[in-house]
């Protein structure tokens, strides 16, 4: 069985006065028996504010994006290599938020995959379609295209143990998440679709859903067989909420 992830995109929201109290809140909210591993995406800026108020071990650092060089003369950006030296495993990319408002590209997205690999960084590779694209029914295939777009350049080898977060750009900050059914039935095809050409590596794949998920949908999300767990944006900047999602996620996936 995959261990479920849960997942805090913070976005550009945070302050030091709102991490102190976040993570004492959080770490006093949470017992010992998860079941499931839990991850902090704040902005980069604020990741060592956060390790120094981290007593507990099973919270992991994130990041919400990554340069596609290394090191030089590159102003403004932040290396992988950069993430690892600061304890980061696992890193956003290709979020609908960044190919929007800065204007990434598939090439940058494969760039990146592929830096975060060598650097023994999980990536997050965040898919997902357009509203326009989901009413003409081409959800799946949207899918395929942006999964395709890291195998086809990558090799199929490069998905083992990624992560891939499913993030209908419509359900992203709005009111209502997508049907937990429906997104069981495009979980389960895009596992199939891999499996079609490495078994093994399907089944190491963790598929996460993203796009309003709060305390009211979690649960029906977490039950769907596989749905390996979330990503999720507002709703996981209160802690009260985050510990409740965990909760949710250690009584619904335990009893699978
Ligand atoms: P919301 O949970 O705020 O809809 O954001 C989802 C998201 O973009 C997480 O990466």
């Amino acid at each position: 069985m995959r261990y479920p992830l849960i997942i805090s995109n913070w976005k550009a929201n945070g302050s030091k006065t709102m991490i102190i109290d976040f993570i004492h809140k959080l770490q006093n909210n949470l017992n010992n028996n998860y079941a499931c591993n839990i991850i902090i995406a704040p902005p980069i800026i604020y990741l060592d504010v956060i390790k120094q108020y981290l007593i507990n071990k099973d919270i992991i650092l994130g990041a919400q994006n990554v340069d596609i060089h290394i090191s030089g003369s590159f102003t403004g950006e932040i290396s992988a290599n950069m993430l690892k030296d600061m304890g980061v495993l696992y890193t956003i990319i290709g979020h609908y938020e960044r190919r929007i408002h800065h204007k990434e590209n598939n090439e940058d997205i494969i760039k990146k995959f592929d830096i975060l690999k060598k650097n023994h960084i999980t990536p997050i590779l965040c898919i997902g379609e357009n509203k326009e694209e989901k009413i003409q029914n081409k959800t799946k295939t949207v899918c395929i295209q942006q999964i395709n777009n890291i195998i086809n350049t990558l090799g199929i080898e490069i998905l083992k143990n990624s992560v891939i977060a499913y993030e209908p750009i419509w359900a992203i900050g709005s009111t209502s998440s997508a049907n937990p059914n429906e997104v069981q039935t495009l979980h389960n095809f895009i596992r199939s679709y891999i499996a079609q050409q490495n078994i093994e590596i399907a089944e190491t794949i963790h598929l996460l859903y993203g796009g309003s998920v709060n305390t009211n949908n979690a649960y029906e999300l977490l039950r769907q067989k596989d749905i390996d767990g979330l990503l999720i944006g507002k709703a996981s900047l209160d802690p009260k909420n985050l510990s409740e999602i965990i909760k949710i996620t250690q009584k619904t996936k335990t009893r699978n």
